[in-house]
């Protein structure tokens, strides 16, 4: 294996909450046109510390945007054309689990896909490619993510599974049992078909998913309200740009090729070519 490096760009994906990055030096919002249509909004390109970084708000400024309206193949298509090299994506889920209360933070490393109004793919037609999702997550990434949890004292946990439903309402009680009784352990709207995508477009994926609510499983939590969303949403917020700014600086310096974060996924993918 090469221990070659290279500088990354690294772009944040900003859910619910974190439609900005302050301190970002030279900061300008820029245009980035995408063949598969509109990106959720320009992207904010700027630099931390001196590093650049690059910022996309998944539900567009002024939250326009719902889980399923968003076009996720335009924006991992704006992020690779911008040269973006790693995604952390930063999403607000709700808790399946007693232990995950609101304003953990739970560092995903699988994914089940519930949604079913969405463009999951690159390759729809013509050129047929099927990459390996079994492990979605680059652990590198997720290594930083952790690093920076326990530098800032954030209640986090390593590893967990999150369910994406397709939304927008939530979920029944049943579905919320069903989900619990797969051993998902938060459930949210909009990291899938996101890190399909970026694996599609091999850029190494990793998420932060902020605990905002109980779902409606637990005895004592038994509907969520958005009001309660956006309450703890806003008391973590200054958490959550914390993290953002603590992780850039440790994947700056990243490997020339992340194979188990997906880079040349599309190698060991099967692609059939129109003129083959
Ligand atoms: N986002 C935040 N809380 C959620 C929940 N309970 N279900 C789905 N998405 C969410």
């Amino acid at each position: 294996m090469s221990s070659q490096t290279r500088k990354a760009l690294v772009a944040v994906i900003g859910g619910s909450g974190v439609y900005n990055i302050d301190g970002l030096e030279n900061a300008r919002w820029q245009t980035v046109t995408s063949s598969f249509g509109e990106p959720s909004d320009e992207l904010l390109f700027g630099e931390l510390d001196g590093q650049p970084l690059v910022f996309l708000p998944r539900h567009g400024r002024g939250h326009r945007l719902s889980p399923t309206t968003i076009n996720y193949r335009a924006n991992i298509d704006a992020l690779k054309r911008a040269g973006v090299t790693d995604i952390i994506s930063v999403s607000a889920v709700g808790s399946l689990k007693e232990e995950y209360a609101p304003g953990h933070f739970v560092l995903i490393d699988q994914f089940i896909d519930r949604t079913f109004a969405r463009e999951k793919t690159f390759f729809g037609t013509g050129c047929v490619a099927h990459v390996s999702m079994a492990h979605p997550v680059s652990t590198r990434l997720m290594d930083a993510l952790e690093a920076s949890c326990k530098q800032l004292g954030l209640p986090y946990a390593r590893g967990g599974t999150y369910v994406t439903m397709e939304g927008p309402q939530f979920s029944t009680q049943a579905e919320s049992f069903l989900y619990r009784s797969w051993g998902a352990d938060v459930i949210g709207m909009t990291n899938m078909p996101e890190a399909k995508l970026a694996r599609e477009a091999e850029i190494p994926y990793a998420t932060v998913a902020m605990v905002t609510d109980y779902d409606c499983w637990h005895p004592d939590h038994d509907h969520v309200t958005v009001e309660a969303v956006v309450k703890v949403l806003t008391a973590n917020a200054d958490n959550a740009r914390s993290l953002v700014k603590t992780v850039a600086p440790k994947i700056y310096d990243r490997p020339l090729v992340d194979a188990q974060g997906g880079d040349h996924a599309l190698e060991f993918a099967l692609i059939t070519h129109p003129e083959a």
